[in-house]
Order: C-alpha cells, then sequence, then structure tokens
C-alpha cells in the first residue's frame, strides 16, 4: 500500500516536471482575441513576454515624410530633366520630394549615389538606377491593380525595404541540388532541413517557386473519392508544399491557421474569414510580381546578387508583412506620395471587376470539398 502510494507521489513529480519543462506550457500573461464567431475557437491568442509586440518598433523607425507640396503649374520634370521615363508628369518640387524619400528609404547611407552618377544624374549605367526605375512601376502596378489586396492603404518602397538595398525577407528558388540524389541519406527531395521560411519544420524548403511564382495548386485532397480518368489530383508533394506555405503565410503575419480558417473544414470558402479572401488575392499579386517584375529584373543584377538558379531574390508574403497582420499597422503612407499610386499619379481603381471577382471565387468554390 505504502509503495504504490509512494509510486504514485513519483508519477505525479514527473507528470508535473513534464508539464513545466515542455513545449507546451508558458508562463503567462496569455491574451487571447477572437477572430471568429463565438464557439469555433477561433482566437488569436499571444504571449507579450515571448512575442513582444514589433509594430511599435517598426513604427518608430519609419522615415520622417516632409509634407506634400501643392502641384504647381509649371515645367515638369519631364520637361527639365533628360532622362526621365516614368515619373515625367511630375511637377520638379515632387519629383525631387520622391528621389529624397526613395534615397532615405533604400539608401540611407549612400543617398543619391545609390543610384546615381554623381556627375551625371540621367546617366542610367549603375545597375541600382534600372532596377529603381522597374521597381517605381511595380509599386503602381501593387497600387493600382491590387487594391483587392492592399486596399486603400497600398505600399511605398519602404513597405519591403525599410532603409536597406534588399529588403530583409525575401527568398532564392532552391538549389537544384537539394532535390537531387544526397548520398548516403538518399532522395532528400528538397525538404528535411528545417528552414526559417517554413516555421523549422521538415517541410518542402521552397513552397514558393510553385505557388508565389508558378501558379502550382494549392490542395491537400483530390475532389473526388477515387483518382478520375483524365483529373489532376493532389499529390503528396502537393499536400507537402501546402501546409509548407502555410506555415510561411502564418509566420509572416504573426497569427495562427484560425485567423483564416476554421480547423473543422480547412477547405470550405464558406467557414473562412475574409481574411482568407485577401490572401486569395495575396498569392495571385506576389505570382504576379515576381514573374512580371522581379525575375525578369535578374539579368540586370550583378552575380554576387543571384541565387543557385542565377535569379535574383523574390517576394512572399514577409517580404511586405514582416510579422504583421498589416504591414506597419496599415500606416497610410502611400496616399503622401501620389505618384506611386499608378502610372501618371493615377486614382486607385481595382483592375477587377466585381463580376472578375465572383468568377474567380466561384471557381476555387467548385473544387472546394465538403
Ligand atoms: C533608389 C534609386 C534612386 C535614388 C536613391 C535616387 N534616385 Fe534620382 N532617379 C532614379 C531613377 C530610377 C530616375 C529616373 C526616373 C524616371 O525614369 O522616371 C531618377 C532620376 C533623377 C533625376 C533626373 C535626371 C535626368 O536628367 O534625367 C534627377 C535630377 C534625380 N534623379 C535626382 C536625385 C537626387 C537629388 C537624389 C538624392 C536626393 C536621387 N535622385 C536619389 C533613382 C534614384
Ligand atoms: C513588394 C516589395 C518591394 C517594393 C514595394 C519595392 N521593392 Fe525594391 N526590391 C525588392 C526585392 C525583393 C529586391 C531584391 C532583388 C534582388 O536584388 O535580388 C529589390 C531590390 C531593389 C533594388 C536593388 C538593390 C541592390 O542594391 O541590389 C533597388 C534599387 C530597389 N529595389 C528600389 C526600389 C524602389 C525605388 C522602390 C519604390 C519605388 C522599391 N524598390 C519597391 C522588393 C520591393
Ligand atoms: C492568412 C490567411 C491564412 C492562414 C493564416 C492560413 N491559411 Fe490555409 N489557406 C489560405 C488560403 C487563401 C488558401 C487557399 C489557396 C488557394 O486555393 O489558392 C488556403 C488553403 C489551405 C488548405 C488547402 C485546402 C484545400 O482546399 O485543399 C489547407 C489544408 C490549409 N490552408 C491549412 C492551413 C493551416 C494548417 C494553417 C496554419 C498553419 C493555415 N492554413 C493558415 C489562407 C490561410
Ligand atoms: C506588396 C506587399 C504585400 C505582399 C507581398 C502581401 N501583402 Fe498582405 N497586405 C498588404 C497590405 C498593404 C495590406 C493592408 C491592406 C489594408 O489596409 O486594407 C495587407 C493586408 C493583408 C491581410 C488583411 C489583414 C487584416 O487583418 O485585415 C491579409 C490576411 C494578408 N494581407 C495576407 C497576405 C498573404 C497571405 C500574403 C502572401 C501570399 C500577402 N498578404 C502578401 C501588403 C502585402
Amino acid at each position: 500500500m505504502k509503495i504504490v502510494f509512494w509510486f504514485g507521489g513519483v508519477a505525479a513529480l514527473i507528470l508535473t516536471g513534464f508539464m513545466l519543462f515542455t513545449a507546451g506550457w508558458e508562463r503567462p500573461p496569455i491574451e487571447s482575441a477572437q477572430t471568429g464567431f463565438r464557439g469555433t475557437g477561433m482566437v488569436e491568442i499571444n504571449n507579450p513576454r515571448v512575442d513582444p509586440p514589433r509594430l511599435e518598433a517598426q513604427l518608430a523607425q519609419v522615415p520622417d515624410m516632409s509634407p506634400l507640396p501643392p502641384d504647381t503649374p509649371g515645367p515638369s520634370a519631364g520637361d527639365i530633366y533628360q532622362n526621365v521615363q516614368v515619373l515625367g508628369d511630375l511637377s520638379v518640387v515632387r519629383f525631387n520630394r520622391v528621389m529624397q524619400s526613395m534615397a532615405s528609404w533604400i539608401y540611407p547611407e549612400q543617398g543619391c549615389a545609390g543610384c546615381h552618377n554623381l556627375n551625371n544624374l540621367a546617366d542610367d549605367s549603375k545597375y541600382q538606377y534600372r532596377v529603381a526605375r522597374r521597381m517605381i512601376q511595380m509599386t503602381q502596378t501593387v497600387n493600382s491593380q491590387w487594391a483587392s489586396h492592399v486596399g486603400a492603404t497600398g505600399v511605398t518602397c519602404y513597405t519591403c525595404h525599410r532603409g536597406q538595398a534588399v529588403p530583409q525577407y525575401t527568398w532564392f528558388n532552391a538549389d537544384p541540388a537539394n532535390t537531387a540524389a544526397d548520398g548516403l541519406t538518399g532522395w532528400r527531395n528538397g525538404q528535411n532541413r528545417a528552414t526559417e521560411q517554413v516555421g523549422l519544420t521538415s517541410m518542402p524548403e521552397d513552397p514558393f517557386t510553385e505557388q508565389l511564382e508558378d501558379s502550382g495548386q494549392i490542395r491537400v485532397i483530390g475532389d473526388t473519392a477515387l483518382p478520375m480518368p483524365g483529373e489532376v489530383g493532389t499529390s503528396i508533394q502537393t499536400t507537402e508544399q501546402t501546409y509548407a506555405l502555410m506555415m510561411h503565410m502564418s509566420t509572416s503575419l504573426n497569427v495562427t491557421c484560425t485567423y483564416c480558417h476554421n480547423s473543422r473544414n480547412f477547405g470550405s470558402w464558406d467557414q473562412s474569414t475574409p481574411q482568407r479572401v485577401t490572401s486569395w488575392y495575396g498569392i495571385q499579386m506576389a505570382q504576379n510580381l515576381n514573374t512580371e517584375y522581379v525575375a525578369p529584373l535578374s539579368s540586370e543584377l550583378p552575380p554576387h546578387r543571384l541565387g543557385p538558379t542565377g535569379e535574383g531574390q523574390k517576394i512572399n508574403c514577409e517580404t511586405c508583412h514582416q510579422g504583421v497582420n498589416k504591414p506597419l499597422g496599415g500606416l497610410q503612407m502611400a496616399e503622401q506620395y501620389p505618384s506611386l499610386l499608378g502610372p501618371s499619379g493615377g486614382t486607385q481603381v481595382s483592375s477587377l471587376s466585381d463580376q472578375d471577382v465572383e468568377a474567380a471565387l466561384a471557381a476555387v468554390e467548385l473544387s472546394d470539398t465538403e
């Protein structure tokens, strides 16, 4: 009797020790915020001690913006300067303000010399100058064509660059050597390396080439119980890449899966939050930016900027979001730079009509598995 009691005590001690020192237990304070319907368990749980709020720190670093000067009539930048191809319609005052801001957003140390040959500002021989011109067009595209994702908040160069020549969070197409046979350990198939990008799991380390550059499938199960002739099923590889991408999306926004999904049915759009729809546009947008702008720019970049496949660094959710659900907490910065809102300072319009949106969502709905 005594021995049984003694054993019980030891067992209880060991179990308590386990609880205290294993991953599932965290010292308070635990904060929770409800994001879905009551009773669905859709809450964001955060521990400010373990994961201190990063938004305040990010906002404190935003460089000062000089107030937007009135658009004075008179000669435009295109009339005065020799080699202005994108921002030519701007008044000279506004043009110089954009130049100054670009210097503080991307090259705070080098300043104008980051992009320019200071002896001749019209000289476009520096690759940084040519990349910057294309980046201005890319930023205009995001703000004018992708309001479905960026809303009225939009983006500026600072959203991604944050005072650095190359944004902090980017990705390279994975080294093909990682998918090849790998000596004694066999075929690694591009996974089992626990990279930061996919939350230190053994998931495929590069879900991005397929899903944020090519328009690969983002599915975990097929649409029918058995594979049907002529139907594209969902492979284990695709499933793993889907989960890897989901890990990336969660870390980029610092949210859990239930920010977008009701975990009783991950596939169902009806039970998902509006944020999942926003994310769906975000995926299409990232594909668009990587294929139309970033990948083609690889030919401009010097060799030390190129990755294992000979292409430059690309955009994923973290490039803009940097651990916050709305980049910079939704700071209204782009509206201070009308020239970045669209070609010739355009107004923000979504190029997608309501009908386009419905058709696109219906197409996704059809392949939903209920
Ligand atoms: C991030 C790169 C970048 C930085 C930094 C930058 N510029 Fe520029 N600059 C450009 C690009 C790109 C153009 C061409 C714009 C176009 O085609 O519409 C340009 C054009 C110009 C022109 C027109 C030259 C001509 O005759 O064609 C002037 C003047 C100029 N910049 C001044 C400045 C000054 C002054 C600074 C520093 C305060 C600066 N720039 C910082 C990228 C940059
Ligand atoms: C959506 C994110 C994003 C936005 C917005 C963005 N950039 Fe970039 N930019 C990138 C990425 C990613 C690279 C890295 C390409 C590489 O070097 O491999 C880059 C590289 C550059 C470079 C080359 C840096 C170097 O030294 O190699 C310049 C210059 C640049 N961007 C200018 C701009 C300007 C100017 C703007 C705003 C008009 C802008 N960018 C907006 C993502 C962005
Ligand atoms: C920021 C929003 C967001 C977060 C967070 C998120 N997802 Fe997703 N998820 C999506 C979107 C959008 C799709 C649909 C992509 C498509 O159809 O092109 C999707 C698709 C999926 C699918 C495929 C469903 C199908 O039809 O086969 C699964 C499974 C999934 N997510 C699981 C997860 C898991 C697990 C997590 C947490 C680790 C997670 N998601 C976090 C937005 C999100
Ligand atoms: C070019 C920069 C950029 C990229 C890349 C980007 N986002 Fe966003 N995202 C934004 C901006 C800006 C907003 C704020 C929109 C607003 O204020 O309405 C936003 C908003 C969101 C929201 C809504 C947040 C909320 O609480 O309402 C979600 C969800 C989201 N993004 C998910 C994603 C996912 C997932 C990806 C990658 C597939 C992604 N984003 C890539 C710029 C970006």
